[in-house]
């Protein structure tokens, strides 16, 4: 079967034939009426791209600087909780699927491997942790020496999710739990989230933390100068894949204000709706330094694990390698917004 899927949407498609109805609902699913989650996608083709030609693409380099490293590529693996539902291998597979295509994965909070035997079983996968910060402070304490002693090269806070969004997805398909045919809603491990964490704490964690510590879910200037002044490296700008508050505005709509107001003093990272090659290429052209892919990878996993996974990414790398040459920008480091211009079909 995956010799037919051809793009990221065909992999969603497939993957919603083969997914137990819980876990597809919590992956699938968004806020509310999901006015969010669709836009996330729209977003980037409300934008045109303005193409240059006869400037040396015969040769394209997709490499890129993320936080002093050189990478092959601008893919990181967004954060996802519980991939243990999407498939038996899990995280497992998925920094597998990594490590074969160069490509940073980062580890939730919430997954259903730890961040030590991820790196045991897999120590070739270039990593991240996700850091919810928990009531339990202890139990993120741990967390996050565990993953600094077990070579993640940083720390991505998520500061959207003080509270659950409005999951009603979840609400009418609840997982079923592997082996045990008992029922659970995975929204309420959000509840284990500290709801008070303030800026102080960020610049607290920045201040201890050995490696570079992003803030994953801003989505105005305002927020990314606070997240500057108080010891970050870098931020994520993000709705959380449209599951949080619905109609907040999309990470490609927000992105350039970030970028105006923090680009020159932090890394620009973006997430929500990367679902081609050209909204790879409009990422890097407003400015972002990288781009975090979610659920494409989790469709890749559930179709065919560590393989599918892999498939995924090596399907984006191609669309954005034609990207590159096609829009004339055979360097992705190169990029900027002449290469762009709002959809005249929007
Ligand atoms: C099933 C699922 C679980 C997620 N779990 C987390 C999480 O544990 N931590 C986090 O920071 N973001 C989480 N996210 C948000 C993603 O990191 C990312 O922001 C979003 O999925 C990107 O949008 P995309 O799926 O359209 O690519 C999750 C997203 C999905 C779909």
């Amino acid at each position: 079967m995956p010799d037919e899927l051809v793009s990221a949407a065909d992999y969603e498609l497939a993957a919603a034939e083969v997914m137990e109805a819980g876990a597809l609902a919590y992956y699938a699913g968004g806020a509310a009426d999901e006015i969010t989650l669709r836009d996330n996608v729209a977003a980037w083709a409300r934008l045109a791209i303005r193409p240059r030609v006869l400037d040396g693409a015969g040769i394209r380099d997709p490499g890129v600087t993320i936080l002093g490293r050189e990478r092959a590529h601008p893919l990181i693996i967004a954060p996802m909780a519980f991939q243990g539902l999407v498939h038996g291998e899990g995280e497992i597979a998925t920094a597998r699927a990594a490590e074969a295509t160069g490509t940073t994965m980062c580890l939730s909070t919430f997954a259903t491997v730890t961040p030590a035997r991820l790196a045991q079983q897999v120590p070739g996968c270039p990593r991240w942790f996700q850091v919810y910060v928990l009531a339990d402070r202890g139990l993120s304490r741990n967390l996050v020496a565990q993953a600094v002693e077990h070579g993640y090269e940083a720390l991505v806070v998520t500061v959207d999710l003080p509270v659950v969004g409005v999951r009603e997805r979840e609400l009418r398909y609840p997982v079923e739990a592997p082996g045990t045919g008992g029922k659970f809603m995975p929204m309420h491990l959000g509840e284990a989230v500290d709801a008070q964490l303030r800026w102080e704490d960020i610049e607290h964690l920045a201040a201890e933390s050995p490696v570079p510590v992003l803030v994953k879910g801003i989505l105005t200037a305002d927020d990314a100068r606070l997240a500057a002044e108080h010891g970050a490296a870098g931020v994520v700008v993000s709705n959380h894949g449209g599951r949080q508050l619905d109609t907040v505005l999309s990470g490609a709509d927000a992105l350039p204000g970030v970028v105006e107001a923090v680009g020159d003093r932090l890394e620009v990272l973006v997430d929500g709706g990367i679902r081609r090659g050209t909204d790879v290429l409009k990422a890097l052209a407003l400015g972002a330094r990288a781009v975090m892919v979610g659920r494409p990878v989790a469709w890749g996993l559930a179709v065919d694990g560590a393989d599918g996974a892999r498939r995924v990414l090596e399907l984006l790398l191609a669309e954005f390698d034609v990207a590159l040459a096609l829009a004339g920008a055979p360097r992705a480091a190169e990029l900027d917004a002449r290469f762009l211009m709002p959809a005249p079909w929007a």
